[in-house]
């Protein structure tokens, strides 16, 4: 995808979020608008100081969106910092870590959510699990974005666009798992996804759109040199989606490209 696809893409969105704020204030009748037209859309991004997270940072805050990024060590996010955006700390295992995190974000709205903070493991043989090991999987991959959501949902509510994005992986697809192996990481995911649907489910009268992505293989600390695609490529094409997600979508599982994934 070429950088003006990527802008167009997030222009989108932009333009949608004010859009329904616009129309929010219009249906209201407020004489004051609840959020001015002019302020940007909000994206909290956990796991924001490298990889994937610090590239969906990159390109939201191009885009002219406020970007709320997190990193367990803040002091040494150096290259979220030098993006300009606001760093807050998290460590999505720990319980008072993201009640404080919650306590910063107050009822400042926050439009979308990207879940995506993980960690891998490459366990390829029964053999060799380990169960204290899978346990610190499923603790970040999935009881993470479980904390993180229910502790954000008040500020998701005061947003416009109510849009949660849990970055999965193919590997937590039960039906394209032809290979076996990456037991605990594979476990994770698919439990991610289920939460997801859950949620897409209770939160649909309330007009929230939440799905799980996969980023597709990425040159990152997780995926390696070797993966296929850079982080700018993948991210790239993931805003794509979500610029056309349209409530239909909520409870689906997409791959960054935009296909459909089963379950
Ligand atoms: N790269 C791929 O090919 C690929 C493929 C499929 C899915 N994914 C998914 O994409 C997401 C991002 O992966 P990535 O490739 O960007 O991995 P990465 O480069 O290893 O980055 C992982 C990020 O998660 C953060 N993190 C880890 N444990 C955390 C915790 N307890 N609390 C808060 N943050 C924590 C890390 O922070 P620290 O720096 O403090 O460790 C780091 O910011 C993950 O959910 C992963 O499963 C990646």
């Amino acid at each position: 995808m070429t950088t003006a696809h990527r802008t167009r893409a997030i222009a989108g969105i932009l333009a949608a979020v004010l859009a329904a704020s616009i129309v929010a204030q219009t249906q209201s009748g407020a004489s004051e608008p609840a959020v001015s037209p002019d302020a940007p859309p909000t994206v909290v991004i956990t796991g924001a100081n490298r990889g994937l997270g610090l590239e969906f940072a990159r390109q939201f805050s191009a885009a002219g969106f406020e970007v709320i990024g997190t990193a367990r060590r803040p002091d040494e996010a150096d290259d979220l910092r030098s993006l300009g955006v606001r760093i807050e700390q998290l460590d999505v295992t720990d319980a008072r870590s993201v009640e404080q995190f919650a306590a910063a974000i107050g009822d400042h709205p926050v439009d979308i959510l990207v879940n995506n903070a993980g960690i891998g493991g490459r366990v390829l043989s029964i053999e060799d699990l380990d169960a204290e090991r899978v346990r610190r999987i499923f603790e970040v991959n999935c009881l993470g974005p479980m904390r993180v959501t229910q502790a954000m949902l008040p500020a998701l509510r005061a947003g416009d666009r109510k849009l949660i994005v849990n970055i999965t992986s193919l590997l937590g697809s039960i039906e394209r798992n032809t290979r076996g192996g990456y037991y605990g990481y594979r476990e994770s995911k698919a439990a991610l996804n289920m939460f997801t649907r859950s949620l897409a489910v209770e939160l649909d009268p309330e007009g929230f759109t939440c799905i799980v992505m996969n980023p597709g293989w990425v040159r990152t600390g997780l995926g390696g040199p070797g993966a296929r695609l850079s982080p700018a490529e993948s991210i790239g094409a993931m805003i794509t989606v979500i610029d056309g997600l349209k409530p239909a979508d909520s409870g689906a599982f997409f791959s960054h490209d935009g296909e459909r994934v089963p379950w």
